[in-house]
C-alpha cells in the first residue's frame, strides 16, 4: 500500500531541512507519496490564514505530515504557532509528543568528560498550559490584565502517561514524571496521582516524581541518570530543548506527536531558524531523524533503522554542520546521508 505523507516543509530553515529528509527516505526506494501543502507565513500573506479552512479534512487524507517549522519575524509568534501548528496537534489530537534525545558518536558533547545521553521526551502535546485557555480584558489600559490557564484532565494526563510507561517498559524500566507539584497544588498534583495510578498497572518500572527545576539541573548533572522523561506541555517543551543541546544541538533533535488517531505528524523539535535560514547550513538531521521516526510510524521499521544507521555514520565521520563544529552545508550532509542508504 502507498504511504500517503503530507509535507508542511513551511517557514525559514524547514524548508532546507524538510528536502533533505525527503531525499534520505527517497533513497529507500519505497512507495510514498508526497504531497507537499503550501501552509505558512506565505499563506498567510497571501490570504490571511496560516492554512486553508479545510486544513484538518485535507490532513487526515495522509498517514504521516512531515513537517518543517512555522514562524517568520513578519507575523507574530503567536499568530504562526496557533494558525497552524497547535491546531493541528489538538484537532488531530495528538496527545504524545515524543523526543528521544541521545548523543551520537562523532558529535561533540557540550559536557566536559562526555557523559552518556540517551532520553527519551514524551511530552504531552494538547493540553496542560498550552491549552489555548485565557482571555485579555482592559485591553490597552493601566489595568489589562492577561489570563493564561492550564488545563490537566485526568483522561489527558491518564493517556499520555500510559504511552510513557509503555515505552519505559521498551527501553530501561526507568520513568521520570516532571511536575511542579509544590507551588503549583492543582495541575501537577492531579498529575502526580495519575501517575500513581497507572504505575499499578506497571509494576516493573521503576517511577520517580523530580521538580522540574531540579530535574533540568540533573539532565546537566547526571544525564546518564535519566531514561524516559513524563512532562506536561511547557516542561516537555523547556527541558527538550535543553536535550536537544545535550544531543549535541538544536538541528539533531526529532520529534513525533502521536495519538489516537491513525495520521502522525513528525518534525525536528527547532524552530524556522530565521538567523541562519537561507544560507544552506542549517542542520539537517534533526528533520531525517524526524523522517525515520516516520517511518516507524507507517510500518517501516528495515527503512526506519536504515535511516538512521546512515545519520550514526555521517557523524561517527565526522561530516557535520557549522553548529556542530564541521564545515559541511545542509545539502552536502543530506547527499551523504543519501547516498550512504543507496549502498
Ligand atoms: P529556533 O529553533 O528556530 O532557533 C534557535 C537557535 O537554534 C538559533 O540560533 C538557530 O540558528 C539554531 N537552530 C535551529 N535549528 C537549527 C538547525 N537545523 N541547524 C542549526 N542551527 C539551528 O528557535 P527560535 O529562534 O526561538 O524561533 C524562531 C522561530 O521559529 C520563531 O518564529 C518561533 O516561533 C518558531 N518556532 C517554531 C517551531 C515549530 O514550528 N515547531 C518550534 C520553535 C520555534
Ligand atoms: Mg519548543
Amino acid at each position: 500500500m502507498t504511504h500517503r505523507v503530507a509535507v508542511i516543509a513551511g517557514d525559514g530553515a524547514g524548508p532546507e531541512v524538510i528536502a533533505e529528509a525527503r531525499k534520505a527516505v527517497d533513497a529507500l526506494g519505497l512507495d510514498l507519496n508526497w504531497n507537499e501543502l503550501p501552509w505558512g507565513t506565505d499563506h498567510f500573506h497571501e490570504h490571511g490564514t496560516m492554512m486553508p479552512p479545510d486544513a484538518l479534512e485535507v490532513a487526515r487524507g495522509h498517514d504521516a505530515i512531515l513537517l518543517g517549522a512555522v514562524g517568520h519575524p513578519s507575523v507574530p509568534d503567536h499568530v504562526t504557532l496557533w494558525g497552524l501548528l497547535l491546531p493541528l496537534r489538538q484537532k488531530l489530537d495528538l496527545y504524545a509528543n515524543l523526543r528521544p534525545a541521545r548523543l551520537l558518536d562523532g558529535v561533540p558533547s557540550r559536557l566536559a568528560g562526555r557523559p552518556e545521553v540517551d532520553m527519551l521526551f514524551v511530552r504531552e502535546n494538547t493540553e496542560g498550559e498550552y491549552s489555548g485557555v485565557g482571555g485579555r480584558a482592559h485591553r490597552g489600559l493601566e489595568l489589562e490584565v492577561g489570563i493564561e490557564t492550564s488545563v490537566f484532565t485526568r483522561a489527558g494526563v491518564r493517556r499520555v502517561v500510559e504511552h510513557a510507561f509503555r515505552l519505559a517498559e521498551q527501553r530501561r524500566g526507568l520513568l521520570t514524571s516532571a511536575t511542579k507539584s509544590n507551588a503549583s497544588r492543582y495541575g501537577y498534583v492531579l498529575w502526580d496521582e495519575v501517575v500513581e495510578e497507572v504505575h499499578a498497572a506497571h509494576p516493573n518500572v521503576k517511577v520517580e516524581r523530580v521538580l522540574v527545576d531540579a530535574l533540568a539541573a540533573r539532565m546537566v548533572s547526571h544525564p546518564a541518570s535519566l531514561d524516559v522523561v513524563v512532562a506536561s506541555n511547557l516542561f516537555g517543551d523547556i527541558l527538550t530543548d535543553l536535550a536537544a543541546v545535550l544531543q549535541g544541538g538544536m538541528g539533531m533533535a526529532a520529534s513525533a506527536s502521536v495519538g489516537g488517531e491513525r495520521i502522525a505528524m513528525f518534525e525536528p523539535v527547532h524552530g524556522s531558524a530565521p538567523d541562519i535560514a537561507g544560507q544552506g547550513i542549517a542542520n539537517p538531521l534533526g528533520a531525517i531523524w524526524s523522517a525515520s521516526l516516520m517511518l516507524d510510524h507507517l510500518g517501516e521499521a528495515d527503512g526506519a533503522q536504515r535511516l538512521l544507521a546512515a545519520v550514526e555514520s555521517v557523524c561517527r565521520d565526522g561530516l557535520l554542520t557549522r553548529d556542530l563544529g564541521g564545515s559541511a552545508s545542509t545539502a552536502e550532509v543530506g547527499d551523504e546521508v543519501a547516498a550512504r542508504i543507496r549502498t
